[in-house]
């Protein structure tokens, strides 16, 4: 939602921005902008749609200044324009501001700012915020303080409800930049002799690998000399540089055509990733270092919630088959934007895990903080490192799989369903699984990334697939047990990236609603793993057949399905049931990414998307 860029050093800052806004367009791209200050004016540009066209629009200007912002924007308020692009220049022209959250209480700022004489050219909350900056610029005295920008900013901001991650520059302060967060990403690179600050590290990582990651409540001032950072009350804080440990080649398409393909083609090696070192040595169950909580803690354990949203939530509803199944205790899965308006009973004995792979979706950290305010410990599973989940969390899982980039989930789905059987074993493992058992689950999970390799050998097959499929507006996927929240997944797939109607559901509900929209216009996806539902399964395949519904079966090997009763065949490997969706989660990865390029859609930046939704 929103990416958001600074720079402040000794080079141009115009290319700078601009290559950290094309990293961060995956967060938004109904328009992009650019402001520098230069000659002691702010010279912007600003464009409805995406980085390309600013670049184009930038070529135009004179940008040799060596301090900047820039913005790529996830509409909210106001429609995709010009003039609501950011960045907004306060109305005296003194302040730059970009802004990635909503400014709750803009209304009520505005129309004071709008009795105090100010104006506004855009429909945004964000112009409010900039003119406020302005507003007490003009009307405190100079009290001759460190700072007047960073005092200005720190003002405004305590007028402010919402969330935010800022960045401003003011005519009267070259050289300086004042960045602030609430509850949006934020942090600040340190280079050699310059300063970047960005919603997230790619946008900085072809520059310097040292970070210092923003708390909400912090303000960093940036000057040519170097930066501090306090608090919106005045306190000072210490930062601590981190290190990212990976590098730019992580998030660029090498030989691939897209971020999509490339993140799907990863996966194997991101479930190696994920895995690695988190066996114990006898090879019977997993180890999580960072749960921050001993097996005797964990037995006192009688229930499980889980919070996530979008592909997340699928991986949890995964993660609560496997955890009932092999550990025997109940699971709630619940939406986090859900969970944390509908004051669920929690008891005691409940662990609550949050799972995210940005680490940034708004509803998943409220829903987080509204455990931790009823005092449970809560746990994340995420794939950014010192995201805001990361930090609040009290213990938690990494995945380790790089950078994700394309909007659709692929590489980081996988690797959340894997850690949720993971964590189904080593819970099993504390109760009642046998160390045969474990073993066995052990060695399926270490087999996971050569089923993905096999199973992406399928890619031409399920290609001629899409392209004849690419036609239809309605499809239907069908699972059930463990492939049903796979099915929901391959529904959201197919809808985000080719704007083709899709539905999940589970394969023996169908016919209680979604049967009435089959015909031969409306085909179905069916999972027909071997086992005590097969039979089942091919019992609602026939009654799609009987309504002349065509059926793409995505089967496991050595399994016979009726002759004539599936149109098409994807075969998957015969797996353990830990590993079976991980397996079935690829052909409808690869199904909906060729139907997508057949309809000539953007796989990595789908239309009104983005990957980190840190708006509600
Ligand atoms: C967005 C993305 C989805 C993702 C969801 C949750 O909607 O488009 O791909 O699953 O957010 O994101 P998270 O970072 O919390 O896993």
């Amino acid at each position: 939602m929103c990416g958001i860029v600074g720079y402040v050093g000794k080079q141009k800052a115009a290319s700078i921005i601009l290559e950290g806004l094309k990293r961060l367009e995956y967060r938004g791209y109904d328009s992009a902008g650019l402001c520098l200050l230069q000659g002691g004016q702010l010279d912007l540009a600003k464009k409805a749609g995406r980085v390309e066209v600013l670049v184009k629009e930038v070529a135009r200007h004179r940008f040799i200044g060596t301090t900047g912002i820039g913005h790529t924007r996830w509409a909210t308020h106001g429609g995709v324009t010009d003039a609501n692009a950011h960045p907004h220049i306060s109305s005296d022209g003194k302040f730059a501001l970009i802004h990635n959250g909503v400014i709750e209480n803009y209304a009520q700022i505005k129309t004071f700012l709008l009795t105090k004489g100010y104006t506004f050219k855009s429909e945004t909350d964000t112009e409010v915020l900039c003119n406020l900056i302005a507003y007490h610029y003009a009307k405190e005295p100079d009290d001759g303080g460190a700072s007047r920008l960073l005092e200005c900013v720190r003002k405004a901001l305590r007028h402010v409800d919402g969330t935010y991650g800022i960045a401003v520059l003011g005519v009267d302060f070259p050289d300086e930049l004042v960045a602030a967060r609430k509850a949006s990403p934020l942090l600040l690179g340190v280079g050699d002799g310059e300063y970047i600050i960005a919603s997230d590290a790619s946008a900085l990582i072809s520059r310097t690998q040292n970070v210092v990651y923003l708390k909400d409540g912090e303000l960093v001032h940036i000057t040519a000399a170097g930066f501090t950072i306090t608090t919106l009350d005045q306190a000072d804080v210490s930062p601590v540089v981190d290190k990212i440990t990976w590098t730019i080649s992580d998030a660029e398409l090498g030989s691939h055509a897209n971020f999509m393909e490339k993140e799907i083609y990863e996966q194997p090696v991101a479930l190696e990733n994920t895995m690695r070192g988190r066996f114990s040595e006898d090879g019977s169950t997993a180890n999580f270092g960072g749960l921050n909580l001993s097996a005797a803690e964990l037995r006192q354990i009688d229930r499980f919630m889980f919070c996530a949203c979008g592909s997340a939530w699928h991986a949890c509803l995964v993660a609560e088959h496997l955890i009932e199944r092999y550990a025997r205790l109940p699971v709630e899965v619940d939406y986090a934007s859900e969970f944390r308006y509908r004051n669920s009973p929690l008891d005691r004995n409940t662990l609550f895990f949050v799972m995210s792979q940005s680490g940034e979706t708004i509803d998943t950290l409220a829903a987080l903080r509204e455990a931790k305010r009823k005092g449970y410990r809560v746990l994340a599973i995420n794939n950014v490192v010192g995201s805001s989940i990361a930090r609040e969390a009290d213990g938690g899982v990494y995945q380790h799989v790089g950078p994700e980039i394309g909007v659709a989930s692929t590489k980081a789905f996988t690797s959340q369903l894997l850690l949720g059987a993971m964590m189904a074993l080593y819970v099993a493992r504390l109760r009642d699984m046998s160390f045969n058992d474990g073993v066995q689950y052990v060695n399926a999970l270490k087999g996971a990334p050569d089923l993905v390799r096999k199973t992406l050998l399928q890619a031409p097959h399920i290609k001629a697939i899409a392209e004849r499929y690419s036609g239809y507006s309605d499809i239907l996927f069908l699972g059930r047990l463990s492939l049903f929240p796979i099915a929901l997944e391959g529904a959201l797939k197919l809808k985000e990236i080719s704007y083709i109607h899709a539905e999940g559901y589970p394969a023996a509900e169908m016919k209680h609603g979604p049967i009435a929209l089959i015909s031969e216009k409306c085909p179905s996806v069916f999972f027909v793993p071997k086992g005590e539902i097969f039979n089942k399964i091919v019992s609602s395949m026939q009654e799609i057949k009987a309504r002349k519904g065509k059926i793409i079966a995505i089967v496991t090997e050595g399994c016979e399905l009726p002759a004539g009763l599936a149109d098409e065949v994807i075969p998957i490997p015969d797996c353990h049931e830990a590993v079976l969706p991980i397996v079935a989660t690829v052909p409808v990865q690869l199904l909906s990414y060729y139907i997508a390029l057949k309809l000539k859609c953007d796989v990595d930046k789908p239309r009104n998307l983005a990957k980190s939704v840190t708006v509600e």
